[in-house]
């Protein structure tokens, strides 16, 4: 497999078959982390792994807190409201997703069409909770002062990561939302206090006969993000 085919390839996994990820396997995929460039070498991931025993506890204690409706506490804050061209990115998107994995027309006035709209968003939602039922998921850390040029640096090494898993039969997801309980996963895991848990890369071997892993991604055509000037 070659880099463009890898980068080409890779979609997001929100659903695994029941398989364990080895420890050595994990190892080689986050290694890829390390090649990444980051600000004057600074090299600021640190990355925790909860699978097995573990992540089930994290699983159960995640749904414990989401159905007594605790508050989500993630390490980062949420855009509360997105510019025009990324919330319209988005609501194209989850527009496809609907059709494609769930066979939901979102626009529908129907009002059974509109429960089974609202159900498939609390599934979602769950799913999440569960960390998509992965056998492990991948916590990228950094210290708690570092700001954006660091999440620059993290970003890069996550996305060797996910080419990395893919490359060796692997699937990811990148999910906010796996991090809302950051003191749950520092309590569990012995993340130190002075780190920030950035959110979660649930990774597995993906179910290939899952609905939610129909969909591909829409992606802008390269004419419409680049400007060369000579
Ligand atoms: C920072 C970040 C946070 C994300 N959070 C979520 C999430 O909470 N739930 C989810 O289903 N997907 C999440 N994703 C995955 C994106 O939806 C996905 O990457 C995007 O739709 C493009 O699809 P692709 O990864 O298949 O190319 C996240 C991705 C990133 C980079």
């Amino acid at each position: 497999m070659n880099v463009m085919e890898a980068i080409e390839g890779r979609h997001s996994v929100r659903a695994f078959i029941d398989k364990d990820v080895s420890d050595e396997l994990l190892t080689k995929v986050v290694s890829a982390a390390t090649c990444a460039p980051s600000w004057a070498c600074t090299r600021p991931w640190i990355y925790y792994v909860a699978a097995g025993d573990k992540l089930k506890k994290i699983r159960e204690e995640y749904l414990r807190l989401d159905a007594e409706g605790v508050e989500k506490n993630n390490d980062l804050f949420t855009m509360p409201k997105w510019p025009e061209r990324e919330n319209n990115n988005q609501l194209e998107w989850g527009r496809q997703r609907c059709r494609v994995q769930w066979n939901i027309d979102p626009n529908s006035t129907d009002p059974a069409e509109q429960a089974r709209f609202a159900e498939i968003r609390k599934h979602m939602r769950e799913m999440s909770t569960r960390f998509f039922d992965a056998p492990a998921v991948i916590f990228p850390c950094m210290d708690k002062s570092l700001h954006n040029w660091a999440l620059y640096d993290m970003g890069a090494a996550s996305m060797n990561i996910q080419l990395a898993a893919y490359e060796n039969g692997l699937g990811c997801i990148t999910a906010y939302h796996m991090g809302c309980y950051p003191d749950v996963l520092r309590r569990e895991l012995g993340i130190p206090g002075n780190l920030a848990v950035l959110l979660g890369i649930a990774i597995g071997y993906k179910d290939e006969e899952s609905c939610e892993n129909r969909d591909k991604a829409v992606r802008t055509p390269v004419n419409e993000i680049l400007t060369i000037v000579r």
